[in-house]
């Protein structure tokens, strides 16, 4: 029986010898110390052994329990350490490698230049109010003296939006400038003041969008920075001078400017004003297209319908309103040729800025 536990022994522990990783042992344990083997045979069989013979054998059984136990808890131990071993080994750090760069965002090009209109208007005293983009017929066209049948209107121009009521001639519909923002603001303006309201001086900045055919020089959705100022006695110079002092300061002291004569149904008179071409100095280059000017918003005196529309006695009260397209003043300013690159999201684009 002594050399039957012997035997035992040393095959477990030959067996035991090569084992490398946890799913082996746990076999091994099974075959050397689970109830089914030749170990745990002795102890079942000690029942049948003689008075003098079982404490014996039971004695020597338990040693070799313990000693197969104790192998196979130091086996364990030293695959976990391994285990260890094998992870920081993976994990170790090269700290003489060259670090990730990070990368820090830009501003959008038209970001920049909004900011810098913000600037230019804000130290003139305009504040800046936002309107809605989604907006009713009644105020992107209607209230702004837009005749019925003005081409402004037609379908092709104007994204309307299908709503579950029938509204009739008043349909919803994304705005498609920045100029109905002026009667939102004239209205709170007066019903806030309804006695002698204050002068205004605002620009409206904003998404507009249009039906359009999205070519190199129009897209369907765009920026623009409305203005508005309305008070008593304000004139035609006073539009001329606050836009003079604003191309200056924009585009730099020795610019030269220019109104021409133009029409918006909600001014009167209506004008646009250019600059001239700041890359050929006005020699006409291919910018400006031959011109040696560059067109950069319209503006006109305040339409006293709209005024009256506003809340504004035209009686009393004038004022003046312009609109530009921000996205346009920085294609100028950096021959950017392709509006495109505005909403294409491609970073190689904004990297720039
Ligand atoms: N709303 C005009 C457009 O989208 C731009 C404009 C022109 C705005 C003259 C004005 C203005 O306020 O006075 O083309």
């Amino acid at each position: 029986m002594q050399d039957k536990l012997e035997q035992i022994q040393k095959e477990a522990l030959t067996a035991l010898e090569p084992i490398d990783d946890e799913k082996a042992l746990e076999k091994w344990q099974v075959k050397h110390l689970g109830r089914n083997s030749a170990l745990m045979e002795v102890f079942k069989g000690l029942g049948s052994l003689s008075k003098e013979e079982k404490p014996l054998v039971g004695q020597e059984a338990n040693q070799v329990k313990i000693a197969l136990e104790t192998a196979s808890e130091e086996k364990e131990n030293r695959l976990n350490q391994h285990k260890i071993y094998l992870a920081l080994e993976e994990e170790q750090i090269d700290v003489t490698l060259p670090g990730r760069r990070t990368t820090s965002g830009s501003l959008h090009p038209t970001t920049h230049t909004l900011r810098e209109i913000y600037r230019v208007f804000g130290d003139m005293g305009f504040q800046i109010y936002q309107s809605r983009e989604v907006e009713t017929d009644q105020y992107n066209f209607q209230l702004l003296n837009f005749p019925l049948h003005h081409p402004a209107r037609d379908m092709q121009d104007t994204f309307f939006i299908s709503s579950a009521e029938d509204r009739g001639d008043d349909p919803l519909l994304l705005r498609t400038h920045t100029s109905p923002g002026q009667i939102h603001y004239m209205q709170e303006h007066t019903q806030k003041y309804p006695q002698d309201p204050p002068p205004i001086r605002i620009i409206l900045p904003g998404m507009c969008y249009r039906y359009e055919q999205i070519t190199t020089r129009s897209e369907i959705q765009f920026n623009q920075v409305e203005g508005l100022a309305v008070g008593e006695g304000i004139t035609f110079g006073d539009l001329k001078g606050t836009l003079s002092n604003f191309a200056h300061r924009m585009f730099g002291q020795n610019v030269k400017t220019r109104f021409r004569a133009s029409h918006f149904p909600f001014t009167e008179p209506s004008a646009e004003m250019d600059v001239g071409c700041f890359l050929c100095g006005g020699e006409g280059c291919s910018v400006c297209r031959g011109a040696g000017w560059l067109e950069i918003l319209g503006c006109g005196m305040v339409h006293p319908t709209v005024l009256n529309n506003g809340g504004f006695d035209p009686e009393i009260y004038s004022g003046f309103a312009f609109g530009m397209g921000p996205e346009r003043i920085t294609m100028m300013r950096h021959r950017i040729e392709d509006i495109r690159y505005f909403w294409a999201n491609d970073l190689r684009f904004i990297d720039q800025f």
